[in-house]
């Protein structure tokens, strides 16, 4: 994963590199480092740990220089500590990484053979020692698209030389690399969220192509080496606030902003004065379609699952789900006249991205759902929806999972409308009740205070588990990664009729087993399998809508949501299943925004 920055300026940039680093921690924040140039000569500073520690580290001892690159770690080969931390720097050269070089074994097997002796574990000082050599004959833009010419697997670079200090060159193959423009001033990033503050110009680089970027100008390269012009986007004026308020962390204010995301999202896409849901750009007519596919990762997946149900029970679709890493190695047979859905927060998923990127050299018709509008999967696919949730900072998606869902949900009624799967009716009342959502959302927010009592009780546990049936299994398994992610408890989500099938093995005395069941067509038998796990000692949370009504004496805890259009169970059994993980992990004393090993934005496979 990791981020890169590089800046070129006629001022010192090493406190604007670190306020960009900041920015750039979702995508990793294990260690950090910086390089600039400062009298002639490279200048490396690198830590384990946040920017925040690098920033000490400047305080003691600032690093000078007009030109620098900076980069933030989510180690991928070698643990982070210091030696692996980037950049990578020889006497002449300084490279920050993001990516995978998949060669690099055989590229540093061969090095040492002819005699380089190598630091780190990462993969990518080979790139520092591949640099190095081949400057001693080349200029440096030669010895980029050189170096570039050996290298295998995917990657996003910023590389300063000791030798020309009047720029950094970027080169892009598979991760992402954005430029901002400015007065004496411009910029490399990961994205253009971390170049934000700076600039509202930004140009994206291609797949192979490379940038030279001084303090005045940036020229761009393709990867056959032609001069080649970039657009350049002037970025929207998000003023939605990225910072914590009057809330202990993110995540907190992300869950309690779900009925306004919410709001804004149905506004954005449902016509107050007609009732009517407005798709306007959809890539092929909601009639033509005759299968549907869903792909995403992590809580993105878990959204695709929710709405197969829905597209399943609104329409005569074929659905299919897939889990993009899965997805983008499998021989899978296209078709014409399906609609390839991706689901993404950031819109940055290397696995997500691949997986479109198949689709679109196959010349399917493609279509995403996303957060960040400016991401290289909004930009790629044919077709962009919004959720319109605002940013997203908590590394566990909370806003961003019922923005993801309920942009399903739109899609899923409007396309059973235009088939006419369902008549006019049935649709307008399902307007209707979906206005509804934000209020039950903050209804349901009111349960906070008794999930505290819960989390207390079930803190200590050894592991977890979470069941349901019907949508309420993918929310399962989404209130299941929550708690693994936040608080490190193992919580398996599993479908409530497969228990017998193996998992009841695992039930003991006291084991914590969430219940998911709305009063659906499942309820009965959901209701059920809970006794069956109550019979072998588990310990029953069980979350339901069936307004006040006892369902067993033996239930050690009851949530009761409020009542719904069944189809929005999905979106309200979702939150205090976020509350739970949310409070575990506080008793936990876990980093709540920033959980371990983990990083926001997923950018190497
Ligand atoms: C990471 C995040 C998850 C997220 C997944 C997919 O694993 O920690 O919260 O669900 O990536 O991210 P995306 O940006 O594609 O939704």
């Amino acid at each position: 994963m990791c981020g890169i920055i590089g800046i070129a300026s006629n001022k010192s940039v090493s406190i604007n590199i670190i306020n960009a680093l900041k920015k750039l921690e979702y995508r990793g924040y294990d260690s950090a480092g910086l390089a600039t140039i400062t009298k002639g000569e490279i200048n490396e500073k690198k830590c384990p740990g946040r920017v925040e520690k690098l920033e000490k580290i400047l305080f003691q001892n600032p690093s000078e220089g007009k030109l620098g690159i900076g980069h933030v770690r989510w180690a991928t080969h070698g643990v982070p500590n210091k030696v692996n931390a980037h950049p990578h720097s020889s006497e002449i050269v300084s490279v920050v990484h993001n990516g995978i070089i998949e060669n690099s074994d055989e590229l540093k097997k061969k090095l040492e053979i002819s005699g380089q002796i190598f630091k780190s574990q990462t993969d990518t000082e080979v790139i520092t020692i591949l640099l190095t050599e081949k400057l001693k004959k080349l200029d440096p833009l030669n010895a980029v698209f050189e170096t570039l010419d050996m290298l295998k697997g995917s990657f996003a670079l910023g590389i300063i030389f000791k030798n020309f200090q009047d720029f950094v060159i970027g080169a892009r193959r598979g991760s992402p690399l954005a430029v901002g423009y400015s007065n004496n001033e411009n910029y490399l990033g990961s994205d253009s969220y971390a170049l934000k503050s700076m600039t509202n110009k930004i140009s994206y680089l291609d797949d192979g192509d490379v940038c030279l970027l001084s303090k005045d100008q940036i020229k761009f390269y393709n990867s056959k080496k032609e001069k080649i012009n970039k657009e350049i986007f002037t970025l929207s004026d998000d003023k939605s606030s990225v910072s914590k308020g009057n809330y202990k962390n993110f995540m907190i204010k992300e869950i309690f902003e779900q009925p306004i995301s919410i709001k804004t999202c149905l506004k954005e896409y449902i016509d107050k004065i007609r009732e009517e849901i407005n798709f306007y750009n959809l890539p092929i007519n909601p009639k033509d379609i005759e299968k549907i596919v869903l792909i995403g990762c992590g809580t993105a997946y878990h959204s695709c699952l929710v709405a197969k149900y829905w597209l399943e029970e609104l329409t005569s679709l074929t659905i299919e789900t897939d889990i993009a890493s899965e997805f983008r190695y499998r021989k899978v047979r296209f078709d014409k006249k399906a609609l390839y859905i991706f689901v993404s927060q950031s819109g940055e998923t290397a696995d997500t991205y691949a997986a479109l990127d198949i689709c679109k050299k196959q010349n399917v018709k493609t279509c995403s759902i996303i957060n960040v509008v400016e991401s290289s999967i909004a930009r790629h696919s044919d077709c962009v929806l919004p959720i319109h949730a605002g940013p997203e900072i908590g590394v566990a998606s909370t806003k961003a999972f019922l923005g993801q869902m309920l942009v399903l949900y739109l899609l899923s009624l409007k396309i059973s409308e235009s088939r006419k799967d369902i008549d006019q009716i049935q649709y307008k009342r399902k307007i209707i009740d979906l206005k509804k959502l934000p209020s039950l959302i903050t209804e349901t927010l009111k349960e906070e205070e008794k999930i505290q009592l819960i989390a207390k009780d079930i803190y200590t546990s050894k592991g977890s588990m979470f069941l349901g049936r019907g949508s309420s299994f993918p929310i399962a398994l989404e209130g299941a990664l929550k708690l693994k992610e936040l608080s490190y408890l193992h919580a398996e989500g599993y479908p409530a009729g497969e228990m017998k099938h193996g998992p009841l093995a695992l039930i003991e005395d006291g084991l914590p087993v969430v219940v998911i069941a709305p009063k659906d067509k499942y309820f009965e038998k959901t209701i059920s399998n809970m006794q069956e796990v109550i019979a072998r000692g588990g310990k029953i949370l069980l979350i339901t809508n069936s307004v006040g009504q006892v369902i067993s004496e033996n239930v050690r805890f009851q949530i009761d949501l409020p009542e719904s259009d069944l189809s929005l169970t999905p979106f309200l059994f979702s939150v205090p299943l976020q509350l739970l993980s949310y409070h575990v992990a506080l008793f936990k004393k876990c980093d709540i925004d920033k959980p371990r090993n983990l990083a926001k934005s997923v950018t190497v496979e």
